[in-house]
């Protein structure tokens, strides 16, 4: 089955970056043959991209305790235009954090409930700096995302 996954983050300093290409490495694998990528960042991404997808894959910094601002500024501009019309969108998240982090997941899960997205994985919470495990953790929720699309399983 022909699938569609977009990827969207932010990251100010690079971490979140880092853990974004990772997912998307993942998502590459050649085991997966039938699914599109779009990686895009928060900024660039826009309505018309969720439409478009499948599934989806988001990645955060924690700001303050919640996700960036521009991550939120993505939820704020695309709410209203995709409301109705996309149902229940797998996705899972990966945040990147100094220390904590569950804010920023607590706060994405929160918004996501509304599109309505469906989490079909637990978030990725990498504190300090993207380890080789991290990144290792990245890729496979990539793989595990466009494999599951792939083979219709959500
Ligand atoms: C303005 C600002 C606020 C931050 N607030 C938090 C926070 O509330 N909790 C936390 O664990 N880390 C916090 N951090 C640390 C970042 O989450 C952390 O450095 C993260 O790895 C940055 O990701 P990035 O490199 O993708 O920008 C903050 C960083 C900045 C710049």
């Amino acid at each position: 089955m022909q699938r569609n996954l977009l990827i969207v983050y932010h990251s100010q300093s690079g971490r979140a970056e880092t853990m974004a290409r990772a997912v998307a490495d993942g998502a590459r694998d050649p085991l997966v043959e039938n699914v599109d990528i779009r990686f895009l960042r928060a900024a660039s991404a826009g309505p018309d991209d969720l439409l478009w997808a499948h599934g989806l894959l988001l990645g955060t910094p924690e700001n303050f305790g919640y996700m960036s601002g521009a991550m939120k500024d993505f939820f704020d501009r695309t709410f209203y235009p995709v409301e109705g019309r996309i149902q229940s969108l797998p996705y899972a998240l990966f945040v990147s954090a100094g220390n904590d982090g569950s804010g920023a997941a607590r706060a994405v899960q929160r918004i996501a409930n509304g599109y309505p997205l469906k989490e079909v994985q637990a978030p990725i919470i990498a504190r300090g700096d993207v380890t080789q495990a991290v990144i290792a953790q990245c890729r496979e929720l990539g793989l595990t995302l466009a494999a599951g699309l792939e083979a219709g399983v959500y």
